[in-house]
């Protein structure tokens, strides 16, 4: 009897740039696994049903993204620590007693990035971040644990960055304003967690607020330098980085959730930059 393959998928809408089926096959190869992965359009309002027919039918994992991230978590039965705070999952596993597990991995892909891939020391660090929605709640958690001097969220609607900051309870270390009281204020590191990378705009940021040779990161990606990348070069940074590399970490992680083997990310990383042929990004 020939074996079953394991069953993988990525959920979103829209799906068909991403690259995370591209990842997960190069993580097979390189583990020597047999399985597929991959990545289907499912509308928020079909979600449920085509999750629960893909488990059904023996599908073993899936990662959702946009939009479904919120979703996920509340189908999700369980849910690993890191999920519930970020109230948000993009992992789900059957398990084996036939349960389904929700994970975050997105936060784990960030910090992996800055400080393995990187050498980005978060310990004792300032942290901006910008923005106050789905995809900041993710990495805030992971970040915390990092143990910096001060994170503080900038948000376009100030009232959200409070509320976020609010619900982590940590008011020594974690809080929030709006872009205009970032005036005089100097940071080490600034993550652009909003989605104005995606419309090719940039939040509105005041001369100096980056340190000298501080470090800019945007969790979005793409093919050439996103806007807040090139802010970051413009200003000084050390480094400029774009979300690729969180991208290939957070599939890593979901791979070694489902797999228990931890393929290798790096590789995997340099290939993607390679082929994106990018002059400045990743540097
Ligand atoms: P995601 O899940 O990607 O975080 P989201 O929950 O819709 O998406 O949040 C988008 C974030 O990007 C928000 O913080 C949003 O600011 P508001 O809360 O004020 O809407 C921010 N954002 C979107 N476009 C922006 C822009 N052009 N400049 C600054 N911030 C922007």
């Amino acid at each position: 009897m020939t074996p079953s393959i394991d069953r993988y998928a990525v959920f979103g809408q829209p799906i068909q740039h991403s690259k995370s089926p591209r990842i997960h096959q190069l993580f097979a190869q390189q583990t020597g696994q047999l399985l597929t992965y991959v990545a289907q359009e499912v509308p928020p309002e079909q979600f449920i049903e085509v999750t629960t027919t893909f488990f059904a039918e023996g599908g073993k994992g899936l990662n959702c993204t946009v939009p479904l991230k919120e979703l996920a978590w509340a189908y999700a039965e369980h849910k690993t620590e890191r999920a519930q705070l970020s109230k948000a999952v993009n992992t789900l596993v059957l398990q084996a007693n036939g349960s389904i597990l929700g994970d975050n991995t997105d936060g784990y892909g960030l910090v992996t990035d800055l400080t393995f891939n990187h050498g980005v020391n978060l310990h004792h660090a300032n942290i901006l971040i910008l923005g106050a929605g789905g995809a900041s709640r993710g990495i805030i958690a992971p970040l915390l644990a990092q143990n910096p001097a001060a994170m503080l969220i900038a948000n376009r609607t100030p009232e959200k960055a409070v509320q976020l900051a609010r619900e982590f309870n940590r008011p020594n270390q974690l809080s929030g304003c709006g872009f205009a009281d970032l005036a005089q204020q100097h940071f080490d590191i600034i993550i652009n967690a909003t989605s104005a990378s995606l419309s090719g705009q940039l939040p509105p940021l005041p001369a100096n607020v980056l340190v000298d040779q501080g470090i800019c990161y945007d969790l979005a990606y793409a093919n050439q330098a996103t806007p807040f990348v090139n802010w970051g070069f413009a200003n000084g940074a050390l480094k400029s980085l774009d979300g690729l590399g969180m991208l290939v970490e957070q599939a890593a992680e979901a791979f070694y959730i489902w797999r228990h083997q931890r393929p290798n990310s790096q590789a995997v990383i340099a290939l993607l930059n390679a082929e994106r042929n990018l002059c400045g990004v990743g540097k």
